[in-house]
C-alpha cells in the first residue's frame, strides 16, 4: 500500500487528523493495534474547549455532540466547606462542552466508515521505518507482514506506542513530573450532583464532581499510589466522596452501582521536539498531562490543527513552513497547557510531604481566586482553552 500520511493509532488524535486529511483530499490510513469496541471501551475525560469543538464540526462529526453535548458556562472550587464559582462566561465570553471522549471517539469514527476511510485494527508491531529517509511503516495482521509506504507518518498512538519509542533514542528529551498520587474514578447512570463540574479541595484529598449528560455522573477521589480498585466497593467510594464535599452538596449526592471504576496515576511529561524527520508526534504520543483541568484531549485538537495546516499547505500550497514550525507552534501552546494543568494540581491535591502549611497555602491560594478578579481571570482563561 502507499499513501500520503500513515497515522499510528486510532484515538481522538489520529481520527481527528485523518479525517480533516480525507476531507482535504490527502490520502491516508489510520493503524491501530487493537479494534474499534476496544477503544470504545475506555472512560476518559469530556470538558471540550471551544477549540475543539470547532475541530469536531471541521471534520463533519459535530451534528451529535452539538445535540447532546452540555453547555457549561461555569465550575465550582469547593474548599474550607465553601463553595466558589468560576463564570467562565462572564470572565472570557466563552463556555466549554461537556461531551465525553469516547462519544468524540465513536462520531469520528462513524464520520471515517462513511466517508471511506482507510483503517486497519488489530494491526500487530506496528514500526514507524526510515524516518530519516523514505518512510514506511510495518505491521503484522493474521501472521502476514506489511508494508505501508508514505510521505509523512503521525504518531497519534498514544503515551505507550511504537512513535515515541522509535524516536527515544534519536535526540528525543523528555520532561517529567510524577505525582505522589492518582485518581480513583467512578462511573454511575445517576443524575450529575449539580448542573457544573465542583473541584474540591478537602484535607481528605481532592475529589471532582463531573458528568457525561443529565443522568451520567462521573466521580472523582484522589488516593495513594499503593491503593488496589478491587479493595474499593461502591459505598466505600460514596463515603469517601461524601466525606470531601461541601455538607449541601454531600446530602444532595445521589448514588447508584458503579458501571466504571478505575485508578490512574498522574503525571505530567513533554517530549521535544515534536518532529523527526517525516514523523510527528502528536496527542498523547507526544505529551501527557494530569487530568486536573481536562486538558488532554484539547491538547491533542490543538496539535492535530498545527499539523493539519503543515500538510494541508505542503499538499495544496506546495509550501513547508507550517510543517517546519509544527513543533515549535504545537510545544508552545502544550506547555501552558502543561502549567495549568499543573497549577491546577498543585492548588487542589493533598501532598503527602507539604502538610499543614502547604495546605494553608493552597487555602490562601484559593481564597485569593474568591476576592481576585485577575486571579479568577486567569484561571478562566486558561479552563476554557487558551486560543490557537
Ligand atoms: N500500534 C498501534 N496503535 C497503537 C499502539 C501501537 N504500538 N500503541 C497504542 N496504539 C493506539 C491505542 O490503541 C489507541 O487507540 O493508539 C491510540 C492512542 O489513543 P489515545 O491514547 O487516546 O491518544 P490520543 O489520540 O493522542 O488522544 C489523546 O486521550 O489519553 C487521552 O488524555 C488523553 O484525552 C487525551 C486523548
Ligand atoms: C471527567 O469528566 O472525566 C473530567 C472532567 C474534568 C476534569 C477531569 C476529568 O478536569
Amino acid at each position: 500500500m502507499r499513501v500520503q500520511v500513515a497515522i499510528i493509532g486510532s484515538g481522538p488524535s489520529g481520527l481527528l487528523l485523518g479525517q480533516l486529511l480525507t476531507n482535504a483530499g490527502i490520502d491516508n490510513v489510520i493503524l491501530d493495534r487493537v479494534d474499534r469496541d476496544y477503544i470504545l471501551g475506555r472512560i476518559r475525560a469530556g470538558v471540550l474547549e471551544s477549540g475543539t469543538t470547532r475541530l469536531l464540526d471541521e471534520a463533519g462529526a459535530g451534528a451529535r455532540m452539538h445535540a447532546e453535548g452540555l453547555i457549561h458556562d461555569g465550575f465550582s472550587l469547593s474548599f474550607s466547606g465553601r463553595r466558589h464559582r468560576i463564570d467562565l462566561k462572564r470572565l472570557t465570553g466563552q463556555s466549554v462542552t461537556v461531551y465525553g471522549q469516547t462519544e468524540l471517539t465513536h462520531d469520528l469514527m462513524d464520520r471515517r466508515e462513511a466517508t471511506g476511510g482507510k483503517a486497519i485494527y488489530n494491526a500487530r508491531n506496528v514500526t514507524p521505518h526510515d524516518f530519516g529517509g523514505a518512510p514506511y511503516v510495518t505491521y503484522e495482521k493474521d501472521g502476514v507482514t506489511h508494508r505501508i509506504d508514505c510521505d509523512f507518518i503521525a504518531g497519534c498512538d498514544g503515551a505507550h506506542g511504537a512513535s515515541r519509542a522509535a524516536v527515544a533514542d534519536k535526540g528525543m528529551k523528555a520532561f517529567e513530573r510524577v505525582y505522589p498520587f492518582g485518581w480513583l474514578g467512578v462511573l454511575a447512570d445517576v443524575p450529575p450532583v449539580d448542573h457544573e463540574l465542583i473541584y474540591a479541595n478537602h484535607i481528605r484529598g481532592f475529589a471532582l464532581c463531573s458528568q457525561r449528560s443529565l443522568s451520567r455522573s462521573r466521580y472523582y477521589v484522589q488516593v495513594g499510589l499503593e491503593e488496589k480498585v478491587e479493595n474499593w466497593s461502591d459505598d466505600a467510594f460514596w463515603d469517601e466522596l461524601r466525606r470531601r464535599l461541601p455538607d449541601d452538596v454531600a446530602q444532595a449526592l445521589v448514588t447508584g452501582q458503579s458501571l466504571e471504576k478505575s485508578i490512574a496515576p498522574l503525571r505530567s511529561f513533554v517530549a521535544e521536539p515534536l518532529r523527526y524527520g517525516s514523523l510527528f508526534l502528536v496527542g498523547d504520543a507526544g505529551h501527557v498531562v494530569p487530568p486536573t483541568g481536562a486538558k488532554g484531549l484539547n491538547l491533542a485538537a490543538s496539535d492535530v490543527h498545527y499539523l493539519f495546516e503543515g500538510l494541508r499547505d505542503f499538499y495544496l500550497d506546495k509550501t513547508d513552513a507550517a510543517l517546519d514550525a509544527y513543533s515549535s507552534r504545537a510545544l508552545a501552546r502544550i506547555w501552558k497547557a502543561v502549567r495549568f494543568s499543573w497549577s491546577m494540581t498543585q492548588l487542589l491535591h493533598r501532598f503527602p510531604d507539604s502538610g499543614d502549611f502547604g495546605q494553608r497555602i493552597q487555602e490562601a491560594e484559593l481564597d485569593y481566586l474568591t476576592t481576585s478578579h485577575a486571579a479568577q481571570e486567569a484561571m478562566a482563561e486558561n479552563y476554557v482553552g487558551l486560543p490557537y
